[in-house]
């Protein structure tokens, strides 16, 4: 079948009050326009066209990652039916169906838009339009029926501002979500004229002039109204990232995660979860995250791009992103780990470390305040309270590498490029500037010299 999805963004989002395209304002941590165009992506569709307008370049170049977009700039954006006419030469020649999305309405079921595209081929229609019925229909175009010997056919779309006093106490809502025959579409869009109160050329006008020729316009209405939610300001962003939200977190609990306070976990669609892993209040499990099963995720933890095993502890108020971490490691509390931090099978990270770019081995422990960036450490090492690797020498980033069962003592500094030998110790104190070979102890600090009496000699001299 013949299918073309556009999408309209061109819009300003005046009500958002934002300097920012609305439709790159994150829902559940997405640019609502990646909802959008992953849910038309599912029709398979043989063109999918953008109309981009205010912050163009930003929309654009944010969308870059979506394969097989055209985009389009419509400048001034006079309404959606003008918008939709700057797509004509893209879809020049095109037969079949066109499906008119809004940048804006993200939550829109695949099914809904199968629905959609069913409805349509079967009744033949010149245009479907994708309605709801709501208790507060504020804001949006009402569909005004006539009675007809086939019963009460839509026969045109009101907006609120234009809407007379009766016809606002309609509580079925336009969702700005249509599917067009291509077939002599344009020469009827640019038949509509900007005769309302906003004075925009108004796509909703169509229905009208469709049904005025004779030509069949039907109606599609989703049984939960959640889906064709739009969002116009910072309010309707909240409200509808609720709802992705809430989906998320049923679907995690239905497969098995305990979330101890839905309300407080933010997890974002594309983060998967396995079985008996708890979920304390107020986590962020955000983009490609992966979390195996029976892991444990206390409050305060922030968890972005990043692959956890089984059984991993991330204790409170952690921050990890783009890491790995393996099966049966503990976390935290208040580590940061980044960078391509790599933690391997039962090691332990403890309060106040940093792992940047950093492979921590098998068994392995760093419990208190270090920063060990750049190093390969092997398997069963212990690092010291307050152990650094001196990575950076003001030019290049140098590599730290710290074989299996060496103890790198408190207090220490690994001044890179160095390595540390197997099964080495690094006593306390000392700053290493050259390698340690395998067994030896290492040491730097002088001897320690008493001088006694000084205490009492200072305060007399005063
Ligand atoms: C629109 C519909 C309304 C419907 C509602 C559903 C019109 C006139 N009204 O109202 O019936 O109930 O959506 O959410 O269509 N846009 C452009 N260029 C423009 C104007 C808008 O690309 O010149 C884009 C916007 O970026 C947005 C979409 O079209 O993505 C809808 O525009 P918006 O101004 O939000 O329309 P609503 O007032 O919400
Ligand atoms: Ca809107």
């Amino acid at each position: 079948m013949n299918v073309h999805v556009v999408v309209l963004a061109a819009g300003k989002g005046t009500r958002m009050k934002s300097a920012r395209s609305k439709v790159l304002h994150r829902v559940a941590g997405q640019p609502m326009i990646e909802h959008v165009l992953a849910t038309a992506a599912g029709l398979a569709p043989k063109s999918t066209t953008v109309v981009v307008g205010h912050q163009a370049d930003a929309l654009v170049a944010a969308l870059m990652g979506f394969p097989g977009l055209t985009f389009v700039v419509q400048e001034p954006q006079l309404g959606t039916a003008h918008a939709l006419l700057t797509t004509e030469s893209a879809l020049r020649g095109q037969t079949g169906t066109l499906i008119l999305l809004s940048g804006d309405v993200p939550l829109l079921s695949a099914k809904t838009l199968q629905n959609l595209v069913d409805r349509h081929t079967s009744a033949r229609a010149a245009a479907t339009v994708v309605t709801a019925l709501v208790d507060a229909p504020q804001g949006y175009g009402r569909i005004v029926r006539g009675s007809t010997e086939s019963g009460e056919q839509i026969a045109r779309i009101v907006e609120e501002r234009d809407a007379s006093p009766a016809e606002r106490q309609i509580r079925e809502i336009n969702s700005g979500i249509y599917a067009f025959s291509l077939d002599g579409l344009f020469d009827a869009v640019r038949s509509i004229a900007a005769e309302n109160a906003q004075k925009e050329y108004y796509l909703p006008d169509l229905v009208q002039i469709y049904r005025r020729q004779g030509l069949v316009v039907e109606t599609v209405t989703v049984s939960n109204p959640d889906e064709i939610r739009g969002i116009n300001s910072r309010i309707e962003l909240a409200a509808v990232s609720r709802i992705v939200r809430d989906q998320k977190n049923a679907e995690l609990m239905a497969a098995g995660v305990t979330i101890e306070d839905p309300a407080t976990a933010y997890v974002d669609r594309g983060v998967t979860i396995g079985a008996d892993t708890i979920l304390h209040p107020g986590v962020s499990l955000e983009g490609r995250t992966t979390i195996g099963a029976g892991c444990e995720i206390h409050t305060g933890v922030r968890i972005v791009n990043s692959q956890l095993g089984d059984r991993v502890q991330v204790f409170n108020h952690c921050v990890i992103t783009d890491a790995t971490i393996a099966d049966d490691v503990n976390v935290g509390p208040f580590a940061h780990l980044r960078n391509q931090a790599d933690v391997r099978a039962h090691a332990r990270v403890g309060n106040f470390v940093e792992l940047k770019k950093t492979v921590l081995g098998t068994g392995s422990k760093a419990m208190h305040l270090a920063y060990l960036g750049d190093a390969i450490i092997g398997g069963k090492v212990n690092i010291g309270a307050g152990t650094i690797t001196c990575n950076y020498d003001g030019v290049n980033k140098n590599t730290t590498v710290i074989e299996d069962g060496a103890f790198v003592g408190s207090d220490s500094q690994l001044i890179a490029p160095v390595t540390i030998g197997t099964g080495a110790y690094v006593g306390s104190g000392t700053t290493i500037r050259e390698d340690v070979p395998a067994g030896a102890l290492a040491i730097s600090a002088g001897k320690q010299r008493n001088i006694e009496g000084w205490v009492a000699d200072k305060k007399k001299k005063k």
